[in-house]
């Protein structure tokens, strides 16, 4: 697990107006904020990548470079996912793209609620490197359907998970499902986990918040 929070920088601004209820209220700052973050975590992940070396011919001359691997697959989860993705993709030039969706569906009258998946679509992930990006990691329900939706298309060799604010309940729940070599990288962990499933304090629901 690698928690941005802990390390100071820039990235505490970001996530500071997003969870402000006045600045978040600005739609477009708020998109922006989470793209922003996904460019920084996306920075922070590619130091964990495979690199090759490779040769520059500059105008006046060589040099050996080190450039990271391939082969990745973005996937985000619609519709939160969306700016998180663009941040990311604005990094990751050559990513291969996977879009699935995902929403909770609540039994009237009752705090529970299942996670439905019901679009999918996905180049082949045999063998490569899969980044799945979701703004929210509450009870991890969402994540765990999806890897489970993705099962088909092929066995990843590594997965990163992409994230902006997780309770620790649902960061558990996801370590025990994902295969141990899964690395989360996420900017916020919050201690609470509402009883509809919503984290304490987070941010309210970034999907609403970035869409309406
Ligand atoms: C939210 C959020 C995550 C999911 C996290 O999506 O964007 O996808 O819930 O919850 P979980 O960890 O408990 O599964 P939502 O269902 O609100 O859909 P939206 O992105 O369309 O707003």
């Amino acid at each position: 697990i690698h928690n941005l929070e802990t390390e100071n920088s820039v990235l505490n601004q970001f996530i500071s107006e997003i969870r402000d209820s006045t600045i978040q209220k600005d739609s477009m700052r708020f998109r922006k904020n989470i793209e922003r973050i996904g460019e920084v975590l996306g920075y922070e992940l590619s130091k964990s990548l495979k690199y090759t070396s490779k040769t520059v011919h500059t105008p006046l001359g060589t040099k050996e470079v080190s450039v990271p691997e391939q082969d990745l697959v973005l996937c985000s989860i619609l519709r939160a996912g969306l700016p998180l993705h663009q941040g990311l993709i604005n990094y990751f030039d050559t990513a291969e793209n996977a879009f699935i969706s995902a929403y909770r569906d609540h039994t009237e009258d009752s705090d529970d609620f299942e996670v439905v998946v019901n679009y999918l679509a996905s180049p082949s992930l045999e063998n490569k490197t899969l980044i799945l990006a979701d703004p929210m990691l509450a009870t991890g329900k969402t994540l765990e359907n999806t890897i489970k939706a993705m099962e088909n298309h092929g066995k990843p060799k590594q997965i990163h998970i992409v994230s902006v604010i997780g309770s620790k309940e649902g960061v558990e729940y996801v370590k025990d499902v994902f295969p141990e070599s899964t690395q989360l990288w996420i900017a916020a962990i919050d201690p609470e986990l509402s009883n509809r499933g919503y984290i304490i304090p987070g941010l309210g629901d970034s999907g609403d918040l970035s869409f309406g």
